[in-house]
Parts: structure tokens; C-alpha cells; sequence
């Protein structure tokens, strides 16, 4: 342990003991005789609020992370004085606070065992260059302690022994380990013992976490600025610290249009007009799925947002309408950047209006980006961002673009040794006028905002898509996002596979990665591999630089233009499945991709797994990611499993190897669970079926799944017109039984489930439809499966 005078020596304040305390409502203030105030609030049985002020002095309490849908409110909250400590608890924690020194310590209600709790606690520096201080606060890191979260960091799942940054970074061609990259989520979740618990640090200053590096017992944060301001989650489950913090900091703010989860395809550029429809034709022609076609920054007028190339697109509308009656959705993409020129509407309008970024001493923030010499909107005010908002009136309502990419919104500045404004660059911050050291953080986040607003205006009745590449904790209400400029290695591919887990247990589902890689070239194998890694990524969608070749799927030999057709198909047979996932995610904010550590954390072995996931709630799916494989060793969680491809029945919890030539990779599926497929389409809402499909795994015991439908776009579903239907598997040695109860007033267009059996290891010799026998006929039999044709309605199936 560090002593208090080592401290000291190092510049360090630090609280000495409490003098009074206070109740006001569900918030208690403890007073130090140095000044120092503790504002504990108590924002639900199980989140606990702590922010510190020194000199007695908080700042207004403002934040762009914490979501004002988020829960609030406890069942029970007791506070009990001794001599020496003050007791809160209340239905799910204990926190003790020592009045000696103001540390604190973190209990669970029911047991009594000890969560979290401060070394030195809060301390500071103060920053006599900028003021304010230096806030910083340091953990006792407990015996066999692992650390998951904090966004896109490349870097081993398990963040322990490690120290991390968060600045919001253009990383072109980054590596494993590079840090700090494009998103900034300063929350993480510590885990032993079994237990679970997250910390949420919303502090958008530069800000730093060093879990057990420095000193193997300690686990520390600080900024560089602002307010000691953490929240404190408890579990004891990981998946209920990472849903809780989703709620805290928000859930998309409605479901993303269904033709989003289809595939996309993009480079740096399709243009001109006849170039984007060639793309467009031969996945048609070639009878691969997409949904999604993308125009990068060649499709502007000299790279001026808010405008076209006439000679590329002579007339956008009449494209983008085009294209959409084949099926594909035109997406944009929109930079921060707004040429500095005299001629140029929007330049003008935000210079009268004095929307533009300024230094410290009054000049505008300028910077170069792909136009040349930019000014950049101050998108932390409210006034730009509906401003801004406004400005896609035309792109959207009008021409009929269906989403927009925001890109080099962290904000990315060419050509100056930091890669972005300096710090004496000025913001509104919505009223809490600030440095960029306070705002650099939340820029992009900000922008991905006004954008959304803007979309959800002109899109109406629709539902509105943007895609970020910056991102600060809470994001994800607006925007999906993407893990910036990769690279097209096999390290790549490992590091593709870890931010989209990390991002997903930080509360933000909806992301993929370039697939194949931005930068350089794959060979076909390397693409394949990232195609099947792909298809099980929320969002998924394939993108290049360009300056190597081209990366559509058809570049790289027949074979793996068959290899990745039937992956895209088989994304696209699983919509349905993705789809409620991501009402899951909407309604409890349940991570889509789940690392085993969450999905099975009493089992020490999935504590340093990485490679393995769970997609959904119930679909195992470990890629391969390295060259010239016919397989690999994986581990297999706890619990049975069906191979997806030969439906072998597999016990977990042991690694096993597995065998995938190169049209193949791991996946599994979860004993007893019911998994909805659609036929196969180009894209979504191609075709209208009147059936669906249901793969339904036998078990010996009980298990729930979940089909979610609508609209697949609009708002209707907020009004009650959806339709969900909760199933029950009950499987005995010799009966299965499937219960269905439906909820909802949505009428699916589909009448029909066609019933897949897989596993069932008795002989059939009579099955029930709601009580009436059926024809024995009716089931159609192979080898391993049985299919069986019912109507949607049923309540209850009886195998005997
Ligand atoms: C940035 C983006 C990349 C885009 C390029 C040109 O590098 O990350 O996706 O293609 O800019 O706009």
C-alpha cells in the first residue's frame, strides 16, 4: 500500500475525516473537515452514485452519458450511524463509509460478502495549469479479480494487468494494443468470486484505468479534469451490470430497421452512377443477399457535405430510387468537416450563424481535412445540432437516402501532430461552456446525435440509421458504429472478433467491423474467414480502402463467392433470431454478443476465453482465425450443445477440437432452444412468406426462447403491434412438449410454422396439436431430423 505521506509527496490530496452529514431525499452528503464533500446518491437498490467535490464545490451536474429514460428509484434504503462508520443499505448493497477517512467499502445485501472497496480511495492533484484538479481514485483489486468492458480497446478480453486510456482517436491502421482508438467508454465490470459489479466513471476528461498493472492489488481511474463522478453497479450476474448500464446510459431509442441487420457493402468510392449500379447488379445476378450500398466521400462535390458530384451522380434522386426498387438502401457518408468557402451555402449559413468551433482568443478552429482547410460545427450546442439536423432534409426526404455514415468525428485533423483540435478550442458543452479537454470526448457522439435527429425527422414514418466511428458512453442510443480503419491481417480478424464482444459488454451491440480490412488486401481465405466471423456481428458490413483491389465477394474465386453466399444466406435465414435479440437488447439491455464470461461466469474457465461467443441468447459460434486451418481447439460452456452442421450432440464444459475445412466454422447450438429461420431473401422484405421455420433441439428438462416480429420498420410496435411469442420447451424421456404464448396485436404475415426436430432420441408414435391427435403423415422424417407443418396459432404440441 501506499502510505499518505508517499502521497503527499507526490502532490497528492487526499479527504481526512468526516464532519457532518446530510440526507436530502435519495441523496446523502458527507463533509470532510478539509473540505472535501462525498455526494452519495442512490440511484437504484443496486447502482450507487458517488461524486466528489473538493473546497466544498461541485460543478453543475450535467452529463451527455446518462440517459433521462434511464430507471431510478429503490425499494429499501436504511442509513445507520456508528462511532466509527456510516451504514446504507438498501435491497441489493451495503456501503460502509469510514469517517476517519471517507473510503468506502461495497458489500452484497444478501450475504454480506465484500464487492468493492477503495485503497487510498478518492485523491487528487490540483492542475494549476488548467485548474480544477486531477481526480483520481484507486481500488483494492481482489484475489483471482478479472476485468471485461471499456469499449473497443484491442486488447486481451480480460482487461487485468493492464492500463488503458480513454481519448477519442483516429487510429488508421492501428494495431493490437494500440491505445487509446475511436471510442471513449469509461465503464468496466470486475468480476470474482463469482460476483460481479461495473464502474462507470463519466468523466468525458482524458481519462486513464490501470487494472492491477502498476500494483498487482490495486485497480485505479483518473482524469485529467472534471469531477471524481463514478457510478458504482452491482450484479451479482455480469449480465445484469452490463444491462444495467445500459439502461443507466440508454438502449437505442427504437428498434433499427430490419433491412440494417441484412448485409451491407461499401468501399472508398463506388462512383460514378454506373460503378454503384454495377455492384448492385451482380449481387443480384449472383444471387448474394445485400441490403446495402454505400457512398463514401468521392460522391461530394470536392468533398463538401451536403452536396453531389454532378458528373458522378447527374441525378441522385432517380438513382437512389432506383436502386431502392432492387432492393438496396443508398447510405452516405456525412464528415464534421465544412470546406472554408465563400461560395458554399453551408459554410455561409454557419458562419453568420456562429455555429463553427472557436480557439480560445476568438479565431475559428481550423483544421484540414479531406476538403482542404475546414471549420467544424459545435455540435455540444443545442441550436447547431438542430441546425445541422436540418441540413439532411434534402438527402433524405427528398433524394431517399436511407442512412448516414458519420465519419472522422473525433474530431480527425490531417497533417498536426495530435490528430485533432487543441485543447484551447472552445464548446458550449449545452450550456457548461468548456476547453476541448472537456468536450474532445463526447464531439463525435454529439455529432452522431444532431445526425440522428435529422434522420429521424425526414425518415418518419420510417426508422431513422446512422453509423459512428467516435464514440463516448451512451452512443449507443443514437447510432450504430463500426471499429474504424482496420487492417486486412489475420491479427486483424482476432482483434475484429474482441472489440465487438468488449463494445457489446459496454453496452453497445450495434457493431461490426470493416470486413476483410480497411487497409492492404486479403486473400480470399482471410476474407472468407472474416465473412463467417461477420455474419454473427450486429451490424456487418464489408468495406476497403480501395487502394489494394476490391473486396465484393465475387473478387476472390468461385469458391469463396459460394463460401461467403451461403454465410450471408445464413445470416439472412437468422434475421428473424437477430432480430429479437435486439428487441432483447431494446427491452433489457442485454448484450447481443455475449463473451462466455458473461454468459457463464461461475466457471473460471471462461474468464480468459476470447475467441468463443455467444451470438444471441442461444447460438455458440467460435471463428478461425488463422491461416490454412481445418479446425481448432475450442472451448465448449457448460451445458449441452448441437453442432450446427452435423447436429452431433455435445456436452460443455471441456475444449474440444473441432473440424472446419474452410466452407466451415464452430458453431453450436444451445440444447432445448427454438431457433426461427426465414427462407432465404436478396433482402429484406424481398419476399412474403406464409411460413416460417423453427429448429427445435430436444433436451431432457425445460428451456425458453423468444420470437420477436413487426413492422420490420416504422413505430407501430411502440403502440402494441408486435407480436411475441414465448415458447417452452419440456422434454422427457419419452415426450416433448412445446407450449407457445403470444403476445402483442401485430398479425405476422405468415400463417405457418414449419417444425424442425433435431435430437429427439425417441421412437414417435403419436403427436397432439392442441389436444387433437394429427395424422401421423403429417411428419416428414430423415436421419436426424423431423419436420412437422403446423399453424402459427398452436398452443401446445405433444410428441409422444
Ligand atoms: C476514413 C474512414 C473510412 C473512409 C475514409 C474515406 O478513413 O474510417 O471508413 O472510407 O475515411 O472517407
Amino acid at each position: 500500500m501506499i502510505t499518505n505521506t508517499e502521497l503527499e509527496q507526490k502532490g497528492n490530496q487526499y479527504p481526512n475525516h468526516i464532519v457532518s452529514y446530510e440526507k436530502n431525499i435519495d441523496t446523502l452528503h458527507f463533509r470532510t473537515e478539509n473540505g472535501v464533500v462525498l455526494q452519495l446518491t442512490i440511484v437504484r437498490d443496486s447502482i450507487l452514485r458517488f461524486r466528489y467535490a473538493t473546497n466544498c464545490n461541485f460543478e453543475n451536474d450535467f452529463s451527455y452519458a446518462i440517459s433521462k429514460y434511464a430507471k431510478t428509484g429503490y425499494n429499501y434504503l436504511e442509513i445507520k450511524e456508528t462511532k466509527d462508520i456510516y451504514i446504507i443499505t438498501t435491497s441489493k448493497v451495503i456501503c460502509r463509509i469510514f469517517k476517519s477517512n471517507l473510503k468506502v467499502k461495497l458489500f452484497d445485501a444478501i450475504d454480506n460478502t465484500l464487492i468493492c472497496q477503495d485503497e487510498i480511495g478518492f485523491h487528487w492533484e490540483e492542475s494549476y495549469e488548467y485548474g480544477g484538479n486531477i481526480v483520481k481514485m484507486s481500488k483494492v483489486s481482489h484475489d483471482g479479480e478479472s476485468y471485461y468492458g471499456l469499449g473497443d480497446k484491442a486488447d486481451h478480453l480480460n482487461l487485468k494487468g493492464k492500463r488503458f486510456e480513454n481519448w477519442v482517436s483516429d487510429s488508421f491502421a492501428y494495431g493490437k494494443y494500440t491505445d487509446p482508438l475511436y471510442k471513449s467508454i469509461p465503464f468496466y465490470t470486475g468480476l470474482h468470486h463469482g460476483r460481479s459489479y461495473g464502474v462507470f466513471f463519466d468523466n468525458t476528461f482524458r481519462s486513464n484505468f490501470d487494472f492491477s498493472h502498476e500494483r498487482k492489488n490495486v485497480t485505479s481511474f483518473w482524469a485529467v479534469g472534471g469531477e471524481m463522478n463514478y457510478y458504482f453497479i452491482y450484479g451479482p450476474k455480469m449480465n445484469d451490470v452490463v444491462s444495467k448500464y445500459t439502461d443507466l446510459t440508454g438502449k437505442p431509442h427504437q428498434l433499427p430497421p430490419m433491412w440494417t441487420l441484412g448485409y451491407h457493402q461499401c468501399k472508398w468510392s463506388y462512383y460514378p452512377e454506373a460503378k454503384v449500379k454495377e455492384i448492385t447488379s451482380t449481387f443480384r445476378a449472383l444471387q448474394i443477399p445485400c441490403d446495402a450500398i454505400y457512398l463514401d466521400i468521392d460522391y461530394m462535390e470536392g468533398f463538401r457535405c451536403f452536396t453531389w458530384n454532378k458528373e458522378y451522380f447527374p441525378d441522385p434522386k432517380r438513382m437512389v430510387k432506383e436502386l431502392a426498387d432492387d432492393g438496396f438502401k443508398t447510405i452516405v457518408i456525412i464528415d464534421p468537416g465544412i470546406k472554408i468557402d465563400p461560395e458554399y451555402a453551408i459554410f455561409k449559413e454557419g458562419l453568420d450563424n456562429d455555429y463553427f468551433c472557436r480557439r480560445a482568443d476568438g479565431p475559428h478552429m481550423k483544421g484540414k481535412v479531406w476538403p482542404g482547410q475546414c471549420v467544424f460545427p459545435d455540435y455540444t450546442n443545442k441550436d447547431v445540432r438542430s441546425w445541422w439536423a436540418d441540413l439532411f432534409k434534402e438527402l433524405v426526404e427528398d433524394i431517399g437516402v436511407k442512412g448516414v455514415w458519420n465519419d472522422m468525428n473525433e474530431p480527425a485533423i490531417m497533417e498536426v501532430p495530435n490528430k485533432t483540435f487543441p485543447d484551447d478550442v472552445r464548446h458550449d458543452y449545452d450550456g457548461n461552456p468548456c476547453s476541448h479537454r472537456k468536450a474532445h470526448n463526447i464531439y463525435g457522439m454529439q455529432m452522431a446525435r444532431a445526425t440522428y435527429q435529422g434522420l429521424k425527422k425526414f425518415a418518419y414514418p420510417k426508422r431513422p440509421f446512422v453509423i459512428t466511428r467516435a464514440a463516448y458512453a451512451g452512443t449507443q442510443r443514437y447510432s450504430s458504429t463500426w471499429t474504424g480503419d482496420n487492417v486486412a491481417t489475420w491479427e486483424h480478424l482476432w482483434i475484429a472478433n474482441v472489440q465487438a464482444q468488449r463494445m457489446a459488454l459496454s453496452g453497445f451491440s450495434f457493431v461490426g467491423s470493416d470486413i476483410g480490412g480497411f487497409a492492404e488486401q486479403p486473400n480470399g481465405e482471410l476474407f472468407t474467414r472474416w465473412i463467417q466471423l461477420g455474419v454473427f456481428h450486429p451490424f456487418c458490413r464489408t468495406h476497403s480502402s480501395g487502394d489494394h483491389g476490391d473486396q465484393e465477394p465475387w473478387m476472390f474465386g468461385d469458391e469463396v463467392t459460394d463460401i461467403v453466399r451461403a454465410f450471408i444466406e445464413l445470416r439472412y435465414q437468422l434475421l428473424p433470431y437477430l432480430y429479437t435479440a435486439f428487441w432483447q437488447y431494446l427491452d433489457e439491455g442485454t448484450p447481443i454478443l455475449k463473451s462466455l464470461v458473461l454468459f457463464d461466469q461461475e466457471d473460471i474457465q471462461t474468464h480468459y476465453r476470447t475467441d468463443e461467443f455467444i451470438y444471441g441468447n442461444d447460438i455458440l459460434v467460435c471463428p478461425i482465425l488463422e491461416p490454412n486451418s481445418k479446425g481448432r481447439r475450442m472451448y465448449i460452456p457448460r451445458g449441452n450443445w448441437y453442432n450446427h452442421w452435423t447436429n452431433e450432440f455435445v456436452k460443455g464444459g471441456r475444449e474440444i477440437w473441432v473440424d472446419a475445412d474452410l466452407d466451415t466454422m464452430p458453431i453450436f447450438i444451445k440444447e432445448g432452444t427454438i431457433i426461427p429461420k426465414y427462407p432465404i431473401q436478396q433482402y429484406v422484405g424481398e419476399q412474403k412468406f406464409d411460413e416460417i421455420t423453427l429448429e427445435v433441439r430436444y433436451k431432457l428438462g425445460k428451456e425458453q426462447s423468444l420470437l420477436f416480429d413487426d413492422a420490420h420498420d416504422g413505430y407501430d410496435y411502440t403502440k402494441g403491434r408486435y407480436s411475441l411469442s414465448k415458447f417452452k420447451l419440456t422434454g422427457k424421456a419419452n415426450e416433448l412438449i412445446i407450449n407457445q404464448h403470444t403476445t402483442g396485436s401485430f398479425t405476422t404475415p405468415y400463417t405457418r410454422f414449419k417444425l424442425k426436430f433435431i435430437g429427439i432420441p425417441f421412437e414417435i408414435s403419436k403427436i397432439e396439436i392442441d389436444n387433437v391427435e394429427i395424422t401421423f403423415e403429417a411428419l416428414q422424417r430423415s436421419k436426424l431430423t423431423q419436420e412437422l407443418i403446423v399453424d402459427k396459432t398452436f398452443t401446445e404440441i405433444h410428441i409422444m
